[in-house]
Parts: structure tokens; sequence; C-alpha cells
């Protein structure tokens, strides 16, 4: 639009596709870090890339994470007249705030969008023994072939340090993570500043690797501290993701060339 153009904003949102090697991405102005309801412009943001995207059967699988949670806030303004949707969680269970769980956003999207959710109910984080037998349980297979059909993928990035306290990490991981200088993390995977994953949490859910599979994949994540966990986890990324972030992100993802 007109104002993105005046700002510069297209030159900055070109730019960062170069850096990351993706083909899209969206900045809203301002800093999420410093103002918490520029969070919501990436949810509102976001949500038009979904509406765009849509076709008239969607499957959409979608993480937990504050970010998602203001998409969820977001959809109740996106026109999906006639469209059928079903919300699939891509992940489990982290940690103890419910409005930030990949199912309570899947239950509040499919709400506000006018839609239908599934419910994956599984911790994030299971031992290797447990993980085997949960994906003998067939209301978990389920929804875990809806997350492989799925035709969008919409996910959170987070920050290393901040997303291993949400899971309540232990001390043996952490130091992992410590070791390897984690700075991002998203589907459970942490990643270094190469990109290298240096640590991953034996999930139920949607892969790292499988993410190519997908047709189309929204990462949304902003404010100026996660520039590094966006770089770190774009070395992985489909090159199709579409990036949805803020000028507090983009600017320091400039900055570090
Ligand atoms: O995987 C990353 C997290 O879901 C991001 O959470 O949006 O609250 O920063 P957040």
């Amino acid at each position: 639009d007109v104002m993105k153009d005046i700002s510069g904003i297209h030159e900055i949102e070109k730019q960062v596709c170069s850096v990351l090697g993706i083909a899209e991405t969206i900045i809203v102005p301002g800093d999420s870090d410093k103002l918490s309801l520029i969070k919501n412009e990436i949810g509102k943001a976001c949500a038009r890339q979904l509406e765009r995207l849509l076709d008239e059967k969607n499957i959409i699988a979608v993480t937990g994470g504050s970010t998602m949670a203001s998409v969820a806030e977001a959809l109740a303004d996106v026109d999906v007249m006639g469209k059928e949707l079903l919300f699939v969680p891509a992940r489990g269970g982290v940690g103890v705030k419910v409005s930030d769980q990949a199912n309570s956003i899947c239950a509040a999207m499919a709400e506000n969008a006018g839609g239908n959710h599934r419910i994956l109910y599984v911790p994030d984080e299971v031992s290797d023994v447990l993980r085997s037998t949960l994906l003998q349980e067939p209301s978990i297979q389920e929804v875990l072939s809806l997350i492989e059909s799925a035709d969008i993928v919409m996910h959170g990035i987070g920050e290393a340090m901040k997303m291993a306290e949400r899971r309540n990490t232990g001390e043996e991981g952490m130091n992992k993570l410590k070791k390897g200088h984690a700075v991002g993390e998203a589907f459970g995977y942490y990643f270094n500043c190469e990109g290298k994953v240096v640590h991953k949490v034996s999930t139920i859910g949607l892969q790292l690797e499988e993410l190519p599979q997908f047709k189309h994949v929204i990462a949304a994540a902003g404010g100026n501290s996660k520039a590094k966990a966006i770089r770190s986890y774009m070395k992985n990324a489909p090159k199709s993701t579409i990036l949805v972030t803020d000028e507090g992100a983009a600017m320091e993802i400039l900055k570090g060339e």
C-alpha cells in the first residue's frame, strides 16, 4: 500500500527476503518489544495472509505462543464466507499459559473465523517410550494425519532460552542449549546462529523435516529481540516461507548482515 511505499517498508521487506533466502516478508511498522499493540498488528497481517491463501476447503495446522494467539484474535475480522476451515494443533501442550497453547489457539481460530478444530491431548515434550506408545493411539493418529494433510502451516518462532524456560527445561537440557549457543526455537528444535540444530525435544506433532511438504507456510514473529532467532530458524525453513514480522525485528535482521 501507499503508506508502506512512502515509509520505505517495501524496500526493507525485499532486503529481509534476500538476507533470509525466503519468498515473502510482510513487515508491520513498529517494534512489538516496545509496544505490545504491535503484536496485534502482526496478528492482523498474518490473518490477511491466511485469508489470501485460502481455498474452498482448508486444513490449517497451527503452533502455540502469544503471536499465534494474536492471529486467532485477528481472525474475527477476516472474511472467510463460504470457506471450509479446519484448524488442527501442530503441537501438544507447552508451559502453563492456557491461552497460548496450540489447542486453545485452534479453538479460538475456529470460533473467530467460523470453522472447526481438533484437540491434540498430549504434552508437547514426551519421553521416547511414551511417544511410541501414544503414536499407537487412534485419537492421536487422527490428529497427526490431519496435520500431515494440512494445506497451510502457521507457526511462531521463539528465542531459545525463553522457550527453554517456558518448557521448564531441566539442567541437562539447559547446559546443552548454552554449550550449543542456541538462539532460536521452532517446533521443538533449537538452532544456533548458523542454523544448526543443537537440541531437539522429543515431541508429538509436526516435525521440522516435514515442513517442505506443505503448500503454504506462514511464520509470524516480531520484536527486535527475536532477530537472531528468526535468522537462525530461517536457515532451515522452506524457501517458500512467508514471514510476517515487525520493523523492530526486520531492522535488526538487516543490521546483522
Ligand atoms: O515456537 C515459538 C513460540 O511459539 C513463540 O512464542 O509467539 O509467544 O513468542 P511467542
